[in-house]
C-alpha cells in the first residue's frame, strides 16, 4: 500500500512502555502518578457504567463548564483530546504547511518533532543551555519568516526546567502571527502557568494532560486551551468523539475530588522530591532537578546505573542524545522514593569511588 510522501522514511513513535509489568516494578520510569486515582474516581466510573451510559456516544458540555472553572477560561477556550498528545497534534495539523518551519528547542518531548516530521515541516532546534535552561535567546533568533510555531515546554521534559512568563510574553508579542504552544503536562506540580492570558493573545496556546498529577494516563484525556475563533479551528479535525466519556466521567470526579491528587502533588514536591535531592547531594550524584516531579540524574555509569535498578525491580528512563550519559528519574511518594534511595545506596557502594561531582543547579 503506498502511503504519503515523506511517511515511509520516519520511525514510528513507539515510547518503550510495553515491557513494563507494573506487579514487578516501581515505576519511575513515565513520569506517571505513583498512586492510583482516588475512590471517588472509581465511584464515579462505576456510576457511568451502572447507569448503562456506556451505550451512548459522548457529550462534552458540562464537564467543559467544569474544566474551564478550574482552569479559569471559559468553554468555547477548550479543545478536549485523547490525551494532550492528540492536542499537541491537533494544534500542529491546524498550523503546519509542509516546509513551514516550527521552533522546537531540544531535548525536549519526542511527539512534537514526530508530528512536525509527519507533516512535513522542517524543525529549527536551539539547544537546552549547559544548565538545562530554556533557550530564550536563541529560540529569537531561530525565528524566520517561515516560522509558524514556537514550541515553549513548560516545564520541560526531560530537563524539568521552565521557560519566564516574561519569555513567554516576549514571544507572543514580538511575533503576532506565529503560534506559541505552551505545554504545561506538569503544571499541577508546578502551579505557574501563563493560561490567564488566553483570550488577550490570540496567538497562544496551551496544552496540558489529566496523565500526571490526576493519576488517569490510561483513560487519554487532555485539552487545549487557546483563543475560542481558533478552538473552533481545532474542532475541524479533532473527531466529534475521540475523547470517551469514562476519561470525562474520571476527570470530573478528581475535579470535583481534588484532595487526594492534591496531597499526592504536595508530598511529591515538598517531601519526596527534596529527600532525593538531599541523598544524591551527599552521595555526590549529579543531577539537574527541575521544577516537576522528575529529575534528570547523570550517574558515572548510566548502563550500570539503569540495569541495578531494573535487576532491583526499578524502572527509570535513560535519555538520548546531549543528556544521553543521564537517566530521568520520576519522583513518588516518599515510600516510593526511600526504596529507590534504598536500591541506589548499593549501587553506590558496589562501584569503584566515583570522582565526586557537583550537583547541578
Ligand atoms: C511535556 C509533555 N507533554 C505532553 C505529554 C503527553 O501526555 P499525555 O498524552 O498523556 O496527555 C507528556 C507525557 O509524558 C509530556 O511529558
Amino acid at each position: 500500500m503506498k502511503v504519503r510522501r515523506g511517511i515511509q522514511d520516519i520511525t514510528a513513535y513507539a515510547p518503550p512502555i510495553e515491557q513494563r509489568v507494573e506487579q514487578e516494578y516501581l515505576l519511575l520510569d513515565f513520569n506517571e502518578s505513583t498512586l492510583p486515582p482516588d475512590r471517588h474516581v472509581a465511584a464515579a466510573l462505576k456510576g457511568f457504567i451502572d447507569a448503562g451510559r456506556l451505550r451512548m456516544y459522548p457529550a462534552y458540555r458540562r464537564f467543559l463548564e467544569r474544566l474551564a472553572r478550574y482552569t479559569a477560561t471559559q468553554a468555547g477556550q477548550i479543545l478536549l483530546a485523547n490525551g494532550s498528545d492528540q492536542a499537541i497534534e491537533v494544534v500542529m495539523r491546524a498550523v503546519l504547511d509542509r516546509g513551514d518551519e516550527v521552533v522546537i528547542p531540544q531535548p525536549a518531548f519526542a511527539i512534537f518533532a514526530h508530528v512536525a516530521d509527519v507533516e512535513g515541516a522542517r524543525v529549527i532546534a536551539p539547544r537546552y543551555r549547559p544548565d538545562m535552561s530554556f533557550p530564550f535567546e536563541e529560540v529569537l533568533a531561530a525565528v524566520t519568516p517561515r516560522t509558524r510555531l514556537i514550541v515553549v515546554i513548560s516545564p520541560n521534559n526531560p530537563t524539568g526546567t521552565t521557560a519566564a512568563p516574561e519569555q513567554v510574553r516576549t514571544l507572543l508579542e514580538r511575533f503576532p502571527d506565529v503560534a506559541v504552544l505552551v505545554d504545561e503536562a506538569y503544571y499541577e506540580f508546578t502551579g505557574k502557568t501563563v493560561a490567564a492570558w488566553i483570550g488577550r493573545y490570540p496567538n497562544l496556546v496551551v496544552t496540558r494532560t489529566f496523565s500526571k498529577a490526576f493519576a488517569l494516563a490510561g483513560l487519554r484525556l487532555g485539552y487545549a486551551l487557546g483563543d475560542a475563533a481558533f478552538i473552533g479551528e481545532l474542532h475541524k479535525i479533532r473527531g466529534p468523539y475521540d475523547v470517551n466519556m469514562l476519561a470525562v466521567c474520571a476527570a470530573e470526579a478528581s475535579l470535583e475530588h481534588p484532595e487526594a491528587w492534591r496531597a499526592y502533588v504536595r508530598e511529591v514536591m515538598t517531601r519526596a522530591k527534596p529527600m532525593v535531592e538531599r541523598f544524591l547531594t551527599e552521595h555526590g550524584v549529579a543531577f539537574f532537578q527541575g521544577e516537576a516531579n522528575f529529575m534528570l540524574v547523570r550517574p558515572a555509569d548510566v548502563d550500570a546505573a539503569y540495569e541495578h535498578l531494573r535487576r532491583n525491580g526499578i524502572l527509570v528512563r535513560p535519555q538520548r542524545g546531549v543528556v544521553a550519559d543521564m537517566f530521568r528519574l520520576s519522583v513518588g511518594t516518599v515510600a516510593d522514593m526511600q526504596r529507590f534511595m534504598d536500591v541506589y545506596a548499593r549501587f553506590l557502594s558496589a562501584q569503584p569511588a566515583p570522582p565526586r561531582r557537583a550537583a547541578a543547579p
